[in-house]
């Protein structure tokens, strides 16, 4: 059992646990998951994990980092974060990603939802923005269907593997 912090109709926001980290770990090496994050070349070691868990608890004014949990099996499907949370200028970078075999059953657009709920009613933030890559057609979808607009791109700005360089899309979405 674990708090829930927000619940969706599909899944729930809740606190990441140390017990969490053997599949984050997992799913963080997958490289179709990889592929689309920052730093797609990085391996990362288990230890590696735990000093950025350790770090998140220490720094967790400026980063929220959420356990998406499936609401019909209580299991933790991905992760959802605020990262740079700058309360000055009232805006976060949002982060996500699944595990491969929870693709395509809307979990993310939900708890992209659920994040943006905390970041703008209980942080009281004015501003979410997000990076991705102009390949990742099913994380513009999400962006986009939680009401995000294209500010910008950065031509030819990362190289993915397979793909070669892409641009890198930057999305943005105000409280209001
Ligand atoms: C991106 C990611 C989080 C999406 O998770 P998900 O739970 O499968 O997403 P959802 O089911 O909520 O929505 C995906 C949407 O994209 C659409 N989609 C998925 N693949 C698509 C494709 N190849 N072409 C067009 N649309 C596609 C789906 O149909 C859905 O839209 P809809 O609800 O209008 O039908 C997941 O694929 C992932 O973890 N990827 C690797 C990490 C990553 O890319 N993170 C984001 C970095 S910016």
């Amino acid at each position: 059992m674990r708090p829930i912090i927000l619940r969706g109709n599909l899944v729930s926001l809740s606190m990441l646990l140390r017990e969490d980290l053997k599949h984050v770990w997992l799913w963080y090496n997958d490289r179709d998951v990889r592929k689309y994050l920052s730093f797609p070349e990085e391996i990362f070691f288990y230890e590696d994990e735990l000093e950025w868990y350790e770090a998140l608890r220490r720094e967790k004014k400026h980063e929220k980092v959420f356990a998406i949990l499936e609401n019909s099996s209580r299991s933790l499907v991905g992760l959802v974060g605020l990262h740079r949370i700058d309360y000055h200028n009232g805006r976060a970078e949002l982060g996500y990603f699944l595990a491969k075999e929870h693709w395509g059953h809307g979990y993310a657009s939900e708890a992209v939802k659920l994040a943006l709920e905390y970041a703008f009613e209980w942080l009281n933030l004015r501003k979410v923005y997000a990076h991705v890559f102009e390949t990742n057609i099913a994380s513009i979808r999400v962006l986009e269907k939680n009401g995000f607009q294209l500010a910008g791109r950065w031509r030819k700005h990362q190289y993915v593997p397979g793909e070669g360089f892409v641009d890198v899309l930057c999305y943005e979405r105000f409280r209001e």
